[in-house]
This record gives structure tokens, C-alpha cells and sequence, in this order.
């Protein structure tokens, strides 16, 4: 699903990811951890396209991200459904209309602004309240749910695409240890049993360890470990986070 080979990424001038040699399949469920600044929201960017590439091979969905077309990136966004920490939902929207901009790829604007939407419309958004639990609340505006069931009705409306990726930056670090639990449960059962591939920056270490297949341990742009959770050992953790106290030290 994604090629990246010898692969530089950046902003403008500034290299910020180096020497990239991953591939990911389809089906896994990837935990990005490092220090803050390492560059694991611009690993995720990058996978939509929002990165300049500098040099190497990159590849996403078929699609070659080196020059990539604007028609083209426009498809492989439609394919790619991403998460947020801070959910970036419409809030005075309700929970329903929130999922269905999610969808507006099947339903014409036209019939979206005047909330006029079909009999399988409303089963599919039926279902995608199921997977996040969230019917109960269906008709409730945003602002009035809690963190936790802001981010599952995110979940929903990058759900609603039909993505084969989701990409999620820090889902869970906005939220209270229960609804941080129920998230990822979701996400894995999302993972699990409607094979989207997850990738995720997580900056929990023990949740990346229970939830993820494969873990990204990233320091200073470079992939320092690639492997299984359960090859993760002090040394490596180590090295993951090496420079995150100075980092946290620093006043800027
Ligand atoms: N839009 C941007 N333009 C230029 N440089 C940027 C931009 N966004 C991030 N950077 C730089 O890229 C580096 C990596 O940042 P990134 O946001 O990817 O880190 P991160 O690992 O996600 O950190 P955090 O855990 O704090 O979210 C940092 O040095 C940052 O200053
Ligand atoms: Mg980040």
C-alpha cells in the first residue's frame, strides 16, 4: 500500500525525515512514537501528500508521490480518511450531518445543505453510528458531547469514505484514560474486521504496544526501530526517546 525508498521529506529547504526505507501492507495497525519535533506528524502528512519530497522513491496506493497530479491526489485523498487530537468537527452540526460531510463523495452538496438524504444514505450512517456506538447521541450537535465521543464521530466520518488507510495524529491524547480506551478499541475493531490499515502517532507507549501490529519508533527524522511490540526492550525505548527530557527542558 505504501513504498518509501531512501526517501527524503521536508518543508521548503528543510530536510526533517531521512533515509525512509518502509513498506507497509495492507491490514496492519501502526504505532508512531518518538520525542516531540522527531517528525512523526510529518511521516503521516506525507501519506496525503501534504510533504515536499526531496529525493527517494514514495509510493501510496499506486500512486507515485513524487509528481504526483492534482486529479490524482484528489483520488487518493477520497481513499485515505485521517483523524485528529483536536477532532476538527463542525460543532454546531449535529453528530448525523458531521458523519454524512464525511460521505460527500456519494451525496451532491445540493442535497447535503438542505439535509435531504436517501433511505441507503441513512442505513449507511446507521452503521457507521454501530462501529463508533454513538446512536444515541445521532441528533445532538457536536458541542455537546464529550472529547471522547467527539473523536468517535470523527472516527465515523473518516469511516464514511470507505478509506482503505486512516491515518489518526495523536487520536487519543486529548482524552481521559477510558474514552482513550474505547477509541482504540474502536480503531482496532475498524483495524480487525474491516481490514482498513491503521496508521497511528501515538504518544502512549503502552497502548501503541497492546493495540498496534508494528511499531515506527522515530528520533531526530530517522526510523530508529521497526519491528513487533514485543521486541521493544529498554535499550531500544531508549533510544526512541533519546533527547524527548532536553526537549521538554527547552523554553521553545
Ligand atoms: N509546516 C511546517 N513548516 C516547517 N517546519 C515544520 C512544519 N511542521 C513541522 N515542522 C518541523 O518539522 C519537525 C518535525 O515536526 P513534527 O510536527 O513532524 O514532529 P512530531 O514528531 O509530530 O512532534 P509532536 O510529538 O510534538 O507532535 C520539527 O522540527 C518542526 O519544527
Ligand atoms: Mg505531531
Amino acid at each position: 500500500m505504501i513504498k518509501m525508498k531512501n526517501l527524503t521529506l521536508g518543508y521548503k529547504k528543510e530536510k526533517i525525515l531521512d533515509k525512509l526505507n518502509l513498506k507497509i501492507e495492507k491490514g496492519e495497525f501502526i504505532g508512531i512514537i518518538g520525542p516531540s519535533g522527531a517528525g512523526k506528524s510529518t511521516l503521516l502528512m506525507s501519506i496525503v501528500g501534504g510533504i515536499k519530497v526531496f529525493n527517494g522513491h514514495f509510493e501510496v496506493l499506486n500512486h507515485n508521490m513524487e509528481n504526483i497530479k492534482k486529479k490524482d491526489l484528489v483520488n487518493l485523498r477520497e481513499q485515505i480518511g485521517i483523524i485528529f487530537q483536536g477532532y476538527n468537527l463542525v460543532d454546531r452540526l449535529s453528530v448525523l450531518d458531521n458523519i454524512v460531510s464525511g460521505m460527500l463523495k456519494d451525496i451532491p452538496m445540493a442535497r447535503a445543505v438542505i439535509k435531504y438524504y436517501k433511505e441507503k444514505e441513512l442505513k449507511k450512517v446507521q452503521k457507521l453510528l454501530e462501529i463508533v456506538d454513538i446512536q444515541k447521541h445521532s441528533s445532538k450537535r457536536c458541542d455537546e458531547l464529550s472529547g471522547g465521543q467527539r473523536q468517535r464521530v470523527a472516527i465515523a466520518r473518516a469511516l464514511a469514505s470507505e478509506p482503505k488507510i486512516i491515518l489518526a495524529d495523536e487520536p487519543i491524547s486529548a482524552l481521559d484514560q477510558k474514552s482513550a480506551k474505547k477509541v482504540m478499541e474502536i480503531l482496532e475493531k475498524i483495524n480487525k474486521e474491516l481490514k482498513v490499515t491503521i496508521i497511528a502517532n501515538l504518544h502512549h507507549l503502552d497502548v501503541a504496544e497492546k493495540y498496534c501490529t508494528r511499531i515506527l519508533g522515530i528520533n531526530g527524522g530517522e526510523v530508529v526501530f521497526d519491528g513487533k511490540p514485543s521486541q521493544l526492550n529498554e535499550k531500544i525505548i531508549e533510544k526512541i526517546y533519546k533527547g524527548e527530557s532536553e526537549d521538554m527542558d527547552s523554553t521553545d
